[in-house]
């Protein structure tokens, strides 16, 4: 059932959006927890919002077709995908480098997870917004995704202000697939059946393991893995190591924060990462305390860190 916003609410809604708020809003898959996607702050806010204590790229949700294509290289295949869109289909596709997306969004990695959701009062907002939206969806971590704004309301109370659109089409996520080159893979199964898929493509396509997207080991080796190698937890570096240093500490030129701040220390986790990574073949990174934000910084140290094959 659709529902009509009250007079100005989705200007007001934009207002805060561009202003770094959160929003939850409608979509046809679930309900969505929206913050800009060119904020970090604004990104950092729905990890803290949803008590999610791990890091993970987050869907970019855009208006239409011409939006994408600021953000994302759409190849040939890739555009014959898309003509599901509007609709429940997010695809990994190349970054398009200095577009402006938060390194929070992509948790560093040189994709973004895109798509056009229908439903109108999401494209609407997008567009009053005039800005990329990240979104997961709009519940506490660990709970069932919203499907209403009841049930968004019940995840947050006050504190999150919902666009009411009435219940979501879908009800579960939009399917997740990754365009490699010729290579159509799908991350995640989800509300775009995969028989659409293949009868559009003429072909049966590749599908990861359950959750692979999150914790298969193949997948690890996607994540962000600077090439120098990462000692974590030291007070004293060697001589021949770049120090990452938070807090008090030996005297560096990098430092996650100067203060011991976790939120900035999560916004500029991935940036410095990738500055050092530049100069140093060998870098030695603080303690970092792991509460707070701090679990999801020293669970992207670990991963940064971890053996990895190339
Ligand atoms: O239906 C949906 O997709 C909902 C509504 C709100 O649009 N959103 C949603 O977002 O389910 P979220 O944050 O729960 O899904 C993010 C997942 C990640 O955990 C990861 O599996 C995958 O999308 N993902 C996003 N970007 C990716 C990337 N660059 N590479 C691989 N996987 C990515
Ligand atoms: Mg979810």
């Amino acid at each position: 059932m659709q529902k009509r916003p009250e007079n100005g609410e989705i200007e007001q809604l934009a207002g805060i959006l561009r202003a770094g708020g959160l929003v939850a809003f409608p979509t046809e898959t679930v309900y969505g927890l929206g913050a800009d996607a060119t904020n970090s702050d604004a990104v950092l806010g729905i990890y803290e919002t949803k008590g999610r204590p791990r890091f993970n790229p987050l869907i970019v949700h855009v208006a239409d077709l011409e939006m994408a294509r600021r953000y994302v290289e759409l190849s040939p295949l890739a555009l014959r995908l898309a003509s599901f869109w509007p609709g429940p289909l997010t695809l990994v596709l190349p970054r398009r480098p200095d577009a402006g997306l938060s390194d929070i969004v992509t948790a560093g990695l040189d994709t973004v997870g895109i798509r056009v959701p229908a439903h109108p009062l999401a494209q609407a907002l997008i567009r009053a917004a005039d800005r990329p939206i990240a979104a997961p969806s709009a519940n506490r971590s660990g709970k069932l995704s919203p499907t209403s704004a009841a049930q968004v309301r019940a995840n947050f109370g006050d504190r999150v202000p919902v666009l009411d659109g009435g219940a979501a089409a879908a009800g579960v996520e939009s399917t997740i697939l990754a365009v490699d080159g010729d290579l159509v893979t799908q991350l995640r199964a989800g509300a775009l059946p995969r028989d659409e898929i293949e009868a559009l493509l003429g072909h049966p396509i590749a599908v990861a393991a359950a959750n692979a997207a999150i914790s298969a080991p193949g997948m690890l080796a996607s994540h962000y893995a600077p090439e120098a190698s990462l000692r974590l937890d030291v007070v004293v570096p060697e001589p021949d190591e770049a120090y990452l240093g938070f807090g008090n500490g030996p005297a560096t030129p990098y430092t996650l924060s100067a203060t011991g701040d976790l939120r900035e220390a999560a916004r500029n986790l991935f940036s410095i990462l990738h500055e050092m990574d530049q100069t140093h073949r060998r870098i030695a990174v603080a303690p970092i305390p792991a509460t707070g934000l701090g679990e999801a910084i020293n669970d992207r140290l670990r991963r940064a860190a971890a053996p990895r094959d190339r």
